[in-house]
């Protein structure tokens, strides 16, 4: 995939508030245990070079090497770990703080997809978090089945997602881009492949994604092999699982489909969305993502490209 589909996993880019506060403890952290790794090589580098010219004297004072374990065995140590507790634990208590103005979004886990709804917006998608660039997000986080993790490294640290419980992970995005977030507990078989795109638009770009979305326009086919498509998809039973605005397809099991075309990958953000990956993945889902819930296909290869033609027609 190219590198705007794959998006950045880097920790060190830093791109959230919450992020920035992580990167420079962990900074802080390496340049100490860097300062602490080069003066005890240097010590047994000088002790090898020095034993190897002369013997130690036998009446060597007892007394300078007790003051050397004392300092350098307690004392430096007891410093530095206080330093990193303190800085530690104001870092962690200044996390995720409650700000005005907040964007509730509610991500669900489940096996192997994110479920995502804008509640004060009436929006549902999937495993493609838009998200405005400067506006403080307070994201919902809870699990319809199994325990996930939700987990974005450029932005902030995980949050569990736990069947019956709600989480809160708090973080403003600073800049624009395209990040890559993956599921850091283990759920089963497709764990490793439970990913999905965080979108961070400036906010007027995510006001235009979001009015477009609320406004249903671009899902009614317009040329005749979508058109077909459509009937397609609510003569077989995707719409037991599935949902598109403004049709009787409504059900919720599976990832919502409306604006599907709008999307770049498929599979939880593992596959680039084009015709032929989608073709393969309705046609068996099971030979892409061993395991996920919706069963393998065997329509004829007319209704499927006419059904891929609508889904990617919507956008
Ligand atoms: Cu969901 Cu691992």
């Amino acid at each position: 995939m190219s590198a705007a589909l794959l998006g950045s996993t880097s920790v060190f880019q830093g791109a959230g508030s919450e992020g920035r506060r992580i990167v420079g403890l962990w900074w802080l952290m390496f340049a100490m245990g860097a300062a602490v790794y080069v003066v005890v090589a240097g010590l047994v580098l000088t002790a090898v070079v020095r034993g190897r010219r002369r013997a130690r004297p036998a009446a060597d004072s007892p007394t300078a090497d007790d003051r050397f374990i004392w300092i350098g065995g307690l004392a430096v140590p007891v410093v530095i770990l206080a330093v990193l507790a303190v800085v530690t634990v104001t870092t962690t208590s200044n996390l995720r703080p409650v700000r005005a103005g907040e964007l509730a979004i509610e991500v669900t886990g489940r096996r192997w997809w994110w479920d995502i709804r804008y509640p004060d917006q009436g929006i549902r998608t999937a495993n493609e978090l838009h998200v405005p660039v400067g506006r403080p997000l307070d994201l919902v986080l809870t699990s319809a089945d199994v325990v996930h993790s939700f987990w974005v490294p450029a932005l902030a640290g995980k949050v569990d997602m736990v069947t019956g419980q709600v989480n809160h992970l708090r973080v403003t995005v600073d800049r624009p881009g395209t990040y890559r977030g993956e599921c850091a507990e283990f759920c089963g078989l497709e764990h490793a492949r439970m990913q999905m795109l965080v979108i961070a638009d400036p906010p007027d770009v995510f006001e235009r994604w979001m009015a477009r979305v609320r406004s249903g326009a671009g899902t009614t086919p317009e040329d005749e092999m979508a058109a077909r498509g459509a009937l397609v998809f609510q003569r077989e039973p995707c719409g037991g699982c599935h949902t598109v605005e403004g049709t009787p397809a409504k059900g919720t099991r599976g990832p919502e489909l409306t604006y599907f075309g709008g999307r770049r990958t498929i599979a939880a953000a593992t596959i680039p969305n084009d015709p032929k990956e989608l073709a393969a993945w309705i046609r068996d889902p099971q030979d892409v993502k061993r395991g996920a819930e919706m069963p393998p296909n065997g329509m004829s290869a007319e209704d499927l490209d006419a059904l891929v033609a609508y889904l990617e027609s919507m956008r």
